[in-house]
C-alpha cells in the first residue's frame, strides 16, 4: 500500500528518496512524488501518475542538490490515481505525505475555508489543517501536533516546511513509521526495506508518537509535546534478501526459496530426537498451555487460509479443544464471545494489516491472551501481541504471498504440537507431526526441483481459460481456497475455491468450456469421495487438472503426481505446486507478476 520516505542529511535528497521509493514499489501503488527544499527555502515538488520510473524521469530533468525532502508512493483511497492526487500535498509553506485514512476529512474540510483545495484527497485536508495552525510564531512541530489532535483516523505522516528546512516532522497513529538514524543524517520510511543499505539503526515510532528529525538527531514526543525517550533498535534484514538474485520475478524467487525459509522457521524448534517441539517466544507456562480450551485463529487472505489449514491439524492433535478460524475484518465487528481459557492466534506476514491489527486490539481489550504468528520482525502486530512465533521467512516482496503461507502453516502446526505436549497427548499421536515437520524443507525442495518444468508446461495448457474452480476436501479444502486466491491475484482468471463435497450443491451449474477445474486429491480415507467429485465434473465435459500424492489411476485431462514422504503435511507440498502453476499462468498471460493490478502488499487501511 502507500509508502513514505524522508531524508535530512548531507547527500542529495532526490537520490535517496527515489531509491527508497523504488524499494517500496513492491507494496503496490499507482502514483509517486517527492518534494525537496533548498538552502534559500525553495521547494521542488515533483509528482507523477504511474510508476516510480516516471517520477525518475521527472527528477532527471529537474535535478538539484537539496539535502532535505519527503517522498511517497500512493495507493488511491480518496480520489482517483492521478498526478494531482499524488503526494506530497501542499498548503501554504508546508508539504505532507500521508499513509492511512483521515475519517473525519469532510467535517475538517468544511471548516478550512481559507484553503483552495485542488485534489480529491483526505491528505490535502490534513495539510491545510496543519497549515491553519502554522502561524508566524508557531513551530512546525506544534502545528502538526495541534492538527493531529483534531484528526479521527489512521496516519503515518512526514511533513516539511520551506520556513523550517532543517527538520522533518513525523507522526504515527495506526500506520507504521520507522526513523533510520545514520551519521549526520536521518532517514524516514514506512517500511524497513527502504532503510537497508543506509543504516541498521532505527527507531520504531509507536501510535500517538511524533518526532522532529534533524541531521544530527531525533527528538521524540507525544501529541501533547511531552518528551519521550527514543529506543534505537538494530534492523536485521540484509540487502540480498530484498534483491531478485537472478530470478525473473520476486515471486519465483520466493516460491523457490521455501526450503530455506522453512528451515529458518523450524530451526531449533523441532527436536526430532525427542519427537518434541520447543517454541521459545510464547510467554506461556506449560500450565497455561495445558489450560487452553479454545483457540481463535485470526487473519486475512492467505494468512486466513494458513490458519484454516492449521485448524484441521490443531483439532486432530488435541481432543477437547475448539478451534475457530476467523476473517479479521468480519470478526472485529461481530458480537463475538470467546470462552474462558481462550487464546487468539494472530497470523500476519507483514504484521501491519489494519484489519488484523484492529481485531487484535479488540480481542486484547476483552482480556484474551494473544499470540502472533508473524513474519515481519518489529512490526506493529508483533509488538502488540502478548507473545508468539516469528516465522522467519525473510522479506516477502512479491505482492502475492507464498513462502509466508508455508511458514505460517508450519509455525501454527508447531504450536498445535506444543499445546498437545502440554496437555499430555501421547508421543505416538504427536510424533508423526514432528517427523513430517522435520522432513518438510527437503520434501518441498524435491517437489520444486522435480515439478517446476512440468508446472510451467501444464500452465501453458490452462493459461487462456476465463474461469477456474479449485476443489479439495478436508485439509485440501483450505489449499483449494488458497490455490484459487493465488491464481486470481496474479493471472486475473476468475477462480473460486470450494470444498469438493459442495460442488453438487451449486457451483457445478457453472461448468462449461470456459472453465477448468483443479481437483486436489490425497491418499487417505476421503480419496474415493474426492474421486466422486472428479467424476461428476468429467461427466459434464470438464477440463480437470488433478494434483495428487496418490499413485492410483486417476481419470483426468491432466494429472500431476507428487512422490513425497509427507502424508499429514502433504497439502503444503500440493500448495507449492499450485503456487508454481499460478506463477507460470501469470507469466504466460504477460501480467505484472510481482505487482498485480489493484493490489497492495501490506494493507494498512481498514
Ligand atoms: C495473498 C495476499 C493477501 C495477504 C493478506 C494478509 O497473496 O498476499 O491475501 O495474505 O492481505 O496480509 P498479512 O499476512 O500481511 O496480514
Amino acid at each position: 500500500m502507500c509508502g513514505i520516505v524522508g531524508y535530512i542529511g548531507k547527500r542529495d535528497a532526490q537520490d535517496v528518496l527515489l531509491s527508497g521509493l523504488r524499494r517500496l514499489e513492491y507494496r503496490g501503488y499507482d502514483s509517486a512524488g517527492i518534494v525537496t527544499i533548498d538552502g534559500s527555502n525553495q521547494a521542488t515538488l515533483l509528482r507523477a501518475n504511474g510508476k516510480v520510473a516516471e517520477l525518475g524521469k521527472l527528477v532527471s530533468t529537474n535535478q538539484n542538490k537539496d539535502s532535505v525532502g519527503i517522498g511517497h508512493t500512493r495507493w488511491a483511497t480518496h480520489g482517483e490515481p492521478s498526478e494531482i492526487n499524488a503526494h506530497p500535498h501542499r498548503a501554504g509553506d508546508i508539504y505532507v505525505v500521508h499513509n492511512g485514512i483521515i475519517e473525519n476529512y469532510k467535517e475538517l474540510k468544511a471548516e478550512l475555508k481559507d484553503h483552495t483545495f485542488v485534489s480529491g484527497t483526505d491528505t490535502e485536508v490534513l495539510a491545510a489543517l496543519i497549515n491553519s495552525f502554522y502561524g508566524v510564531d508557531t513551530s512546525l512541530c506544534d502545528a502538526v501536533s495541534k492538527a493531529l489532535q483534531l484528526v479521527v483516523g489512521t496516519y503515518g505522516i512526514a511533513v516539511v516546511s520551506t520556513r523550517q528546512p532543517d527538520e522533518v516532522v513525523v507522526a504515527r497513529a495506526g500506520s507504521p513509521l520507522i526513523i533510520g538514524v545514520g551519521k549526520d543524517e536521518t532517514l524516514i520510511a514506512s517500511d524497513a526495506s527502504a532503510l537497508i543499505g543506509h543504516t541498521s539503526q532505527a527507531i520504531y515510532l509507536n501510535d500517538g508518537e511524533m518526532a522532529i528529525c534533524r541531521r544530527d538527531g531525533v527528538e521524540l514526543q507525544d501529541l501533547n509535546s511531552q518528551p519521550i525517550s527514543a529506543q534505537v533498535e538494530t534492523i536485521e534484514v540484509d540487502m540480498q534478501a530484498i534483491q531478485k538474485q537472478g530470478y525473473d520475478h520476486f515471486l519465483l524467487k520466493e516460491i523457490s526459496e521455501q526450503p530455506q525459509t522453512l528451515r529458518s522457521t523450524l530451526n531449533g524448534r523441532v527436536i526430532v530426537e525427542d519427537k518434541r517441539i520447543q517454541l521459545g517466544g510464547l510467554n506461556l507456562t506449560v500450565e497455561q498451555l495445558k489450560d487452553i480450551e479454545h483457540v481463535t485463529i485470526i487473519g486475512c487472505g492467505t494468512a486466513y487460509y494458513a490458519g484454516l489449514l492449521a485448524s484441521y491439524y490443531l483439532e486432530q492433535l488435541v481432543d477437547n479443544l475448539t478451534v475457530e478460524v476467523v476473517i479479521a475484518s468480519e470478526f472485529r465487528y461481530r458480537s463475538f464471545y470467546m470462552p474462558k481459557n481462550s487464546v487468539a492466534l494472530v497470523v500476519s506476514q507483514s504484521g501491519e494489516t489494519a484489519d488484523t491489527l484492529a481485531c487484535l486490539r479488540e480481542v486484547k481489550r476483552r482480556g484474551v491472551t494473544t499470540l502472533g504468528i508473524i513474519n515481519a520482525v518489529g512490526s506493529t502486530i508483533a509488538r502488540e501481541v502478548d507473545g508468539g512465533v516469528y516465522v522467519h521467512a525473510g522479506p516477502e516482496i512479491s505482492v502475492a504471498s507464498t513462502k509466508a503461507f508455508t511458514s505460517q502453516v508450519a509455525a501454527l502446526t508447531m504450536f498445535g504440537v506444543q499445546v498437545a505436549q502440554a496437555k499430555g497427548v501421547s508421543v505416538q499421536r504427536t510424533a508423526q507431526y514432528v517427523e513430517e515437520l522435520a522432513l518438510l524443507p527437503d520434501e518441498i525442495e524435491k517437489v520444486i526441483t522435480t515439478h517446476q518444468k512440468e508446472m510451467a508446461e501444464v500452465a501453458k495448457k490452462y493459461a487462456s481459460y476465463d474461469h477456474a474452480l479449485f476443489l479439495g476436501r478436508d485439509t485440501l479444502f483450505p489449499v483449494a481456497l488458497e490455490g484459487a486466491l493465488k491464481l486470481k491475484e496474479i493471472s486475473y482468471i476468475q477462480a473460486e475455491g470450494y470444498a469438493t463435497g459442495e460442488l453438487k450443491h451449486g457451483p457445478i451449474a457453472l461448468l462449461d468450456d470456459r472453465f477448468f477445474e483443479v481437483v486436489l486429491l490425497m491418499e487417505g480415507w476421503l480419496f474415493d469421495k474426492s474421486i466422486s467429485g472428479l467424476s461428476e465434473i468429467n461427466a459434464r465435459g470438464g477440463h480437470v487438472l488433478a494434483i495428487t500424492n496418490s499413485a492410483k489411476e486417476i481419470d483426468a485431462e491432466t494429472v500431476v503426481r507428487v512422490d513425497t514422504k509427507l502424508d499429514i503435511l502433504a497439502p503444503i507440498a500440493l500448495n507449492v505446486l499450485q503456487q508454481l502453476f499460478a506463477y507460470y499462468i501469470a507469466v504466460a498471460r504477460g501480467n505484472d507478476v510481482d505487482q498485480p493490478r489493484n493490489l497492495a502488499k501490506s494493507v494498512t487501511v481498514e
